[in-house]
């Protein structure tokens, strides 16, 4: 199948790579040019585990291309997979200018039958307005009011992927869900996706959109549930780790998103959430109980820091360390990451602060102000009044802590992940603090 998809991001580009490589001719399409020259010369704008190798696969067999004409795309692909950014506008709601923007040029530029699918997360209606604007744009082109020359269908296909395992969540699906209005439509997206042999629900595309807001969204209430009960073992002596695994025995619940910690970051849950507020209260809804997801999730960051005061004393002037940038491991992507507003936190304490993180330096570098950045864990460590684990690198389970205990000021860490073997770590000597641990640990 002739495939293209616009916006070479996180999402599109792994979707563009992995469609390749499960036998589809792909074009991977972004108007950003530095993006394009960096993938023609066979590397990568960013980093996601296994997503080099299968893009030098896409390239070799002649599977994958790249460019900025969404013409050329256009023209050469029977189906186009929107994947541009919905940033949030200030109320919330998602700024869908360059969905509307990318369908304009796709309109100007069609020749034939195409099909045009929202990989990007997008409010309920987005498939309509979406296929307004094709319908305007090909009428004006052709000068013919409202009878259309040309056949097009929309259609809506949310992604489910996770950053970090992006590749393998894409290789194997726990379901994909296409939001149709025609069997024409639904035909070629069952035919893309056959190779993965996957379960495929079929909805009409209000209900797709709907399935993706409203899966983020519950992801993000078991976030918050886990943390709201992590506040709670604390102050009775119950340890978090053991309630979730209780919890995720029972197969109604499930043990997976209830780790508690600094809460949600990332380009999406944060995001969606508030996208979900606003289109219910748009159609009338008071979606009170995601208002409060979000208010705990803030909350986190904010006693995070203030346990840190209680346990270290006055914040001004300390030395800070920081392991750990990327909104979670595997990733170099610090959108909405706990730890970037933790520290900014610090900082308006006037703390000083000093950082690693295996992957997310150089976005790092482009944000953060007035930080030390530090070549690995143990130059963070240096001088410090405590230490800080905001993401869970693997990395950082296998560092040398009785190293780390002998260049530290004041040997205190808090493990904002509940991922570092705190009995080892007060064995050897360190003040250990995890989220919702209590007096049990
Ligand atoms: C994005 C959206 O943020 C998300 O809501 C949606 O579900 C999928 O797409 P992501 O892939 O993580 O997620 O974003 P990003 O890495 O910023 O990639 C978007 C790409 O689109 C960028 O490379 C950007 O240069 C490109 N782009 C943006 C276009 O090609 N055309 C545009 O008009 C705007
Ligand atoms: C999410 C969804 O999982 C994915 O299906 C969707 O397509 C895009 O958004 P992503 O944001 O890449 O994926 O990562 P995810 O693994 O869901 O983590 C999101 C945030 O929640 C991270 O900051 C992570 O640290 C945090 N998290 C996750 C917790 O705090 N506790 C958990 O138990 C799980």
């Amino acid at each position: 199948m002739k495939i293209a998809i616009v916006g070479s991001g996180y999402v599109g580009l792994v979707s563009g790579v992995c469609l390749a490589h499960i036998g589809h001719q792909v074009i991977c399409v972004d108007n950003n040019l530095d993006k394009i020259k960096t993938l023609k010369k066979g590397q990568l704008p960013i980093y996601e585990p296994g997503l080099l190798e299968l893009m030098h696969e896409g390239v070799r067999k002649k599977r994958l291309t790249f460019s900025s004409s969404i013409g050329e795309a256009t023209r050469k692909s029977q189906v186009i997979f929107l994947a541009v950014p919905t940033p949030p506008k200030p109320n919330g709601d998602a700024d869908l200018t360059y969905v509307e923007n990318v369908a304009r040029q796709i309109a100007q530029h069609m020749d034939a039958y195409k099909l045009i699918v929202e990989k990007s997360t997008v409010p309920a209606e987005t498939g309509k307005k979406i296929r307004r604007t094709i319908h305007l744009n090909l009428a004006k082109k052709f000068k013919n009011g409202s009878k259309l020359l040309l056949d097009f269908d929309v259609a809506s296909n949310p992604e489910f992927l996770k950053e970090g395992t992006a590749v393998h969540d894409f290789m194997n699906p726990d379901r994909i869900v296409i939001g149709v209005e025609s069997k024409q439509a639904e035909q070629l997206l069952k035919e893309i996706y056959k190779p993965l042999k996957p379960k495929i629900l079929v909805t009409n595309i209000a209900s797709a959109e709907m399935i993706k807001h409203a899966s983020n969204s519950f992801l993000a209430t078991k976030i918050s549930f886990i943390n709201a009960t992590a506040q709670i073992c604390d102050r009775v002596g119950a340890d978090v780790l053991k309630v979730a695994e209780g919890m995720g025995l029972d197969k109604r619940i499930g043990r997976q998103f209830l780790d508690a910690g600094v809460g949600y970051g990332g380009s999406c849950f944060p995001k969606d959430v508030d996208a979900f507020i606003r289109v219910s209260e748009k159609s009338g809804y008071d979606f009170s109980l995601l208002k409060e997801v979000r208010r705990v999730n803030e909350n986190q960051r904010h006693w995070f820091v203030r346990l840190v005061e209680e346990k270290i004393w006055n914040i001004k002037d300390k030395t800070i360390g920081v392991l750990g940038l990327a909104f979670k491991p595997n990733t170099d992507d610090i959108r909405n990451a706990s730890a970037l507003e933790i520290i900014h936190l610090l900082q308006a304490e006037e703390a000083k602060i000093r950082v690693f993180d295996p992957q997310a330096m150089g976005n790092a570098r482009k944000i953060l102000k007035d930080v030390v950045f530090c070549e690995n864990a143990y130059a963070v460590a240096e001088g410090c009044d405590c230490l800080l684990l905001l993401t869970e690198w693997p990395e950082f389970k296998e560092l040398d802590f009785g190293q780390i205990r002998d260049v530290m000021q004041q040997t205190v860490i808090f493990d904002g992940r509940n991922f570092l073997d705190g009995g080892h770590l007060r064995n050897i000597g360190f003040d250990y603090y995890g989220a919702g641990r209590g007096k049990s640990l």
